[in-house]
């Protein structure tokens, strides 16, 4: 289970860049006047990504009262989806997906390798500091279990070997290539396709 902590490090402030401030406009005006509430995790993610991948809680006054809505309101948001960081994580930010289809297919033993190689708890740094690793809920690829999210990419059909190979390379600053570990397209059948042969592309 995906655990919310929040960073005693702080910065005292929190403003979008003039970049950042015009996307958030754009995102705000799809919205009626009314109901520009609607924006907050557009907002959300803009902030993550301006302050190297996790929100300060000065990043929530900010939104807060750039939409004109209690702060509770947006800190409820925040501390509910797991995509949103309230501490910071390493340049690699591995996410173990630990719901039931993976958890039947392994995903304990990648979390057992995310703790002796990258740290014992969840949401601290390596030694080195380029990793960081949670556990989240399902992540929606679970035909391919078990799985991590690396950054915004799918490492799947992993086992113990493959796991520990790929979080070696990334405490050696390397991001190895995603998707699936047996080399299925997608979620194809290991040994080819057996049905839909007549399709193309299918
Ligand atoms: S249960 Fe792990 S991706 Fe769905």
């Amino acid at each position: 289970m995906s655990l919310k902590k929040i960073s005693k490090a702080q910065p005292e402030l929190f403003e979008f860049t003039s970049e950042n401030f015009q996307k958030a406009k754009i995102e705000i005006s799809k919205y009626p006047k009314e109901k520009k509430a609607s924006a907050v995790m557009a907002l959300l993610y803009l902030v993550q990504n301006q302050n190297d991948n996790w929100i300060p809680l000065a990043g929530i006054k900010y939104i807060a009262s750039l939409l004109n809505i209690p702060y509770i309101k947006v800190y409820e948001v925040v501390t509910f989806y797991s995509m949103f960081n309230l501490s910071p994580v390493g340049k690699y930010f591995v996410q173990v997906c630990t719901t039931t289809p993976c958890m039947i297919r392994g995903a304990n033993k990648i979390t057992e390798i995310c703790k002796k190689n990258i740290s014992l708890n969840q949401n601290e740094l390596s030694n080195n500091k380029t990793c960081s690793w949670i556990e989240v809920e399902c992540l929606g690829a679970c035909v391919n279990a078990p799985m991590m999210q690396i950054n915004q990419d799918y490492y799947e059909d992993l086992d113990e070997k493959k796991a520990e190979e790929i979080i070696q390379k990334l405490l050696n600053d390397e991001l190895p290539k995603p998707g699936s570990a047996k080399n299925r397209k997608n979620n194809a059948p290991e040994n080819g396709k057996t049905t839909l042969l007549e399709v193309k592309n299918a």
